[in-house]
């Protein structure tokens, strides 16, 4: 079972896919992690982001061990992040990692912005989460004022627009709903009410899939 979930920033698609995987028994990979990482290794290198070539060397060298690196978290690592996941080569790397990763058994969970278009297009179930700019902004907002990061709502705000419109606008792997993706908004819903409905979507897709035609 491959369950994708794709959404633009701050959507609440992390929390979403980590307790649906947790609800099932199944793993969970938060792909958003390895383009993070690729960008802290390339400013760690002292390379450039726009630099396709290194981005694309520090992908194929990448530790998935490395990926519990809280130092990830941070908005700037995301910022950069949106900017080495631009390049095709340095997508095309990790790619393997990520279908070898959703072929687990009994199941996995993929969160990301490609996951029911380019990764996994056969998945069992796709959902595409979204919620309003603003209340994504909050959401993350909160979570920094949580982490003690001295950001401000402004800030934060305008980081996540021009990180979604990057990640709309690129060529490789454009944010996108699949056409077959079932669009959950969660802009009036808090975690536990999007966590039903999102199982409420697995439960009607694999029902649906499974009855006799
Ligand atoms: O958690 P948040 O939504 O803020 O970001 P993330 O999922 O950690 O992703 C960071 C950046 O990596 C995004 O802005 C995308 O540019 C890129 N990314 C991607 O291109 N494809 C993915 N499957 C996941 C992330």
């Amino acid at each position: 079972m491959i369950i994708a979930i794709d959404g633009p920033a701050a959507s609440g698609k992390g929390t979403l896919a980590q307790r649906i995987a947790g609800h099932f028994g199944y793993v969970w990979l938060d792909t958003g992690l390895l383009y993070r990482a690729v960008a802290r290794d390339v400013l760690a290198a002292g390379a450039d982001l726009e630099n396709e070539a290194e981005g694309a060397r520090a992908a194929a060298a990448l530790d998935a061990a490395s990926l519990g690196d809280p130092a990830l978290r941070s908005t700037a690592i995301g910022e950069a992040a949106s900017v080495v996941a631009k390049h095709p080569s340095v997508r095309a790397a990790l790619l393997d990692f990520q279908r070898n990763f959703a072929r687990t058994p009994p199941g996995a969970v993929l969160d990301g912005r490609d996951i029911g278009t380019v990764i996994c297009p056969d998945a069992d179930v796709k959902i595409f989460v979204m919620a309003d700019v603003e209340v994504r902004a909050r959401r993350r907002f909160e979570e920094y004022v949580r982490r003690g990061e001295n950001v401000t709502f402004e800030e934060v705000l305008d980081v996540i627009r021009q990180r979604d419109a990057r990640d709309a606008s690129r060529s490789a792997a454009p944010l996108q709903q699949a056409p077959d993706a079932v669009l959950l908004d969660t802009t009036e819903m808090d975690i536990e009410a999007a966590f039903e409905a999102a199982l409420a979507i697995v439960s009607y897709v694999t029902t649906r899939r499974s009855a006799p035609r």
